[in-house]
């Protein structure tokens, strides 16, 4: 009888850490952490093309870009299904902290600032440097960076451009706006004098827009990597994943394909 009593013990227990080892309490953080299925969520900031924008696909509006590419085959790679939330770019990685999506790719540059709110992945892209673009017609009153002193320049809230004009612009007046679409607006009209732009953006508006031209006689320094960003310590574990997969698209050309991609979308870019 003892026998059997032991032996029966023996079996709940042995079914008991069976159980445990195969259950995973579903709860809503574990379906957005790095494990397969279900749904994953950009944060990013789709004013800036050729790496994150709106277009009009068929009458659907649509965020592509090279960035959004990225983003796809990170998802793909963790087996998951993408959303994507398009928000203000100074809000990012507090949005991001509050659990409104699981990372943040938005041509966003290491920063020790950042680091302080976030952490990020291997950089994935560098751009050009840093630009400024004016109007076409007072391009040739812009010869050195002091001929920016008392003109309005405008960079988007909470970027390394708008550090730019606060550290190295002097007597610059900065006129900080959210949404860059707005910002390269106010230059059309006259309502500030110059907008500093990541280098492929700034080449993109030059391009599309015959009005406006980069001043090419004023450099701005060294651009630094735009990188893939988690919450601070990346508590969901993406992070590995994330890397395997930039330095995958990085190695097969992908990357570049995302690229040649993205710039020949941003030639529909929705203002
Ligand atoms: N590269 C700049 C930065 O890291 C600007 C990025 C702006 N991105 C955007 N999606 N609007 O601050």
């Amino acid at each position: 009888m003892k026998k059997i009593i032991a032996l029966l013990l023996a079996l709940v227990m042995a079914l008991a850490f069976a159980a445990c080892g195969n259950s995973s309490p579903s709860t809503a953080a574990d379906s957005s952490a790095a494990e397969a299925g279900g749904k994953i969520i950009l944060g990013t900031s789709a004013d800036y093309a050729p790496f994150e924008f709106h277009i009009l696909d068929n009458g659907e509006d649509k965020i592509v870009g090279s960035d959004v590419a990225l983003a796809y085959q990170i998802a793909a790679d963790m087996g998951k299904e993408l959303d994507i939330a398009d928000m203000n770019f100074d809000n990012l990685l507090t949005l991001m902290a509050q659990g409104n999506c699981d990372f943040v790719i938005a041509a966003m540059e290491q920063s020790e600032e950042r680091l302080q709110n976030a952490s990020c992945s291997d950089p994935y892209y560098t751009d050009l440097p840093a630009m400024i673009v004016v109007k076409k017609d007072n391009l040739d009153q812009y010869k050195s960076i002091e001929d920016f002193s008392g003109k309005v320049v405008g960079a988007q809230s909470g970027t390394t451009k708008a550090d730019i004009i606060t550290n190295d612009m002097p007597g610059a007046v900065p006129n900080l706006m959210t949404n860059v679409n707005d910002l390269v607006n106010n230059l059309v009209y006259d309502k500030c004098d110059a907008v500093v732009l990541d280098g492929a953006v700034a080449m993109q508006y030059a391009q599309t827009n015959d009005q406006l031209a980069i001043v090419e006689a004023v450099p701005l320094g060294e651009a630094l990597p735009y990188c893939v960003w988690v919450a601070k310590d990346d508590p969901k574990g993406l992070l590995p994943s994330i890397n395997e997969t930039i330095a995958k698209v990085l190695a097969d050309g992908s990357m570049d394909s995302f690229i040649a991609e993205a710039d020949s979308l941003a030639d529909q870019a929705l203002e």
